[in-house]
């Protein structure tokens, strides 16, 4: 670039499509460049705000029964309309849709497939608050020609060949993987390029900030208890140290965050909702975010396992979710540890030992 800045599409074109090797990711750096279109739109539709007449419900329920606002269903189509003609796409999977979106005629079948969640946050937008999008890109084999099935996308997150979100917060951003780092490029709106200003993000391995939704504090299982309590205990506690607390009801807010200073997002498994394993959605939601927290040197996890090793068994599949500063995550993993193998007294408590409360009517 003559004025030493580098565009996303010079970014991409270095680093995927003039990669030395035999493995030339091809068309990958123009199917990101169609999300990034998407995502140009989105911000300019949110950007109206009110004035967009786009606010409010859309008197509908999504797969997961929640309701769908106006704009959920609006960011839907951008995403379908900028990626379904260019050849690139086998399918698509969405929050929105409840079933596959398979390529068809007119447009042909290509190799890759998307799956995105079009609006997170969504309930901010009334607010006037932060909201986001989240991609997730798969490569099928090329021998693999037929339309996509939900199977098409039943595959862990470690093999993700790219992964992102845009944050559409006083500046947008788009933040993405391709496999070698994650990098932040600002929306440099009246041009309407996306340049490279945060390159190579690495997450602090320590951080005194995290991020629950304590509401549901009584609904954890005792590892997270026992975490968030000695974080408010602070300097008094064990852990010697105050902590700070954080909660935007929009993941991309949290992990932006996070990506930027550090810090832990949990949304872990609890027993309001007993027959649902966490709040948040594998495929497009927990796994490209952990895609994202692992290039940049952090930890991502079930409680119990890595979310990347995860094996899908359902589109609209949810998960616990606890990610960022690799010290604090890989401690969270041991108090699980500890509680599976008894060993945490103190924080096991006859009610949850029993856990009789938590479990629906028919297991208790
Ligand atoms: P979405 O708007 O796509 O449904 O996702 C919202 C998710 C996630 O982004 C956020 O962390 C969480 O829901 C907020 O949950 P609470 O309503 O419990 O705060
Ligand atoms: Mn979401
Ligand atoms: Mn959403």
């Amino acid at each position: 670039m003559q004025d030493g800045r580098t565009t996303l599409s010079k970014f991409l074109i270095d680093t995927l499509d003039r990669k030395p090797g035999p493995e030339v990711a091809s068309g990958l750096s123009a199917l990101l460049i169609d999300v990034a279109a998407s995502i140009k739109t989105i911000a300019a539709a949110l950007t109206r705000g009110a004035l967009g007449a786009q606010h409010g419900s859309a008197h509908s329920v999504n797969t997961h029964g929640e309701e769908q606002k106006k704009l959920d269903l609006v960011t839907n189509d951008i995403f379908l309309q900028h990626c379904e003609w260019d050849g690139l796409l086998a399918g698509m999977v969405s929050e929105e849709m409840e079933h596959v979106y398979a390529i068809a005629e007119p447009y042909p079948r290509g190799e890759y497939l998307l799956a995105f969640d079009p609006l997170d946050g969504s309930s901010n937008i009334d607010i006037n608050g932060v909201v986001g999008s989240i991609f997730s890109v798969l490569r099928r084999g090329c021998h693999q020609t037929g339309a996509p099935d939900d199977a098409s996308f039943l595959r862990p997150g470690r093999e993700q060949v790219a992964a992102g979100y845009a944050i559409y917060g006083p500046s947008t951003m788009l933040v993405l993987s391709v496999g070698n780092g994650t990098h932040g490029f600002t929306l440099e709106r009246d041009v309407g390029n996306f340049v490279l200003t945060h390159s190579d993000i690495r997450i602090p391995d320590d951080s005194c900030e995290f991020a629950i939704n304590v509401s549901n504090e009584r609904f954890w299982e005792p590892p997270v208890r026992r975490y968030v309590q000695e974080c408010k205990d602070g300097r008094t506690g064990c852990r010697a140290q105050d902590f700070n607390m954080r909660w935007i009801a929009s993941m991309v807010a949290e992990v932006h965050r996070i990506l930027m200073r550090g810090g832990v997002f949990m949304y872990p498994r609890d027993f309001k909702t007993p027959e649902m394993e966490g709040r948040l959605r594998l495929l497009y939601e927990a796994s490209p975010m952990s895609f994202l927290v692992e290039q940049a040197g952090g930890l991502s996890i079930t409680g119990r396992e890595r979310i990347l090793d995860v094996e899908p068994k359902a589109l609209h599949q949810r998960v616990p979710v606890i990610l960022g500063s690799r010290n604090e995550v890989a401690r969270i993993q041991r108090y699980h540890s500890e509680y599976d193998r008894g060993e945490d007294k103190p924080f096991t408590s006859p009610l949850f030992k029993e856990r009789s409360l938590f479990l629906p009517e028919t297991e208790a």
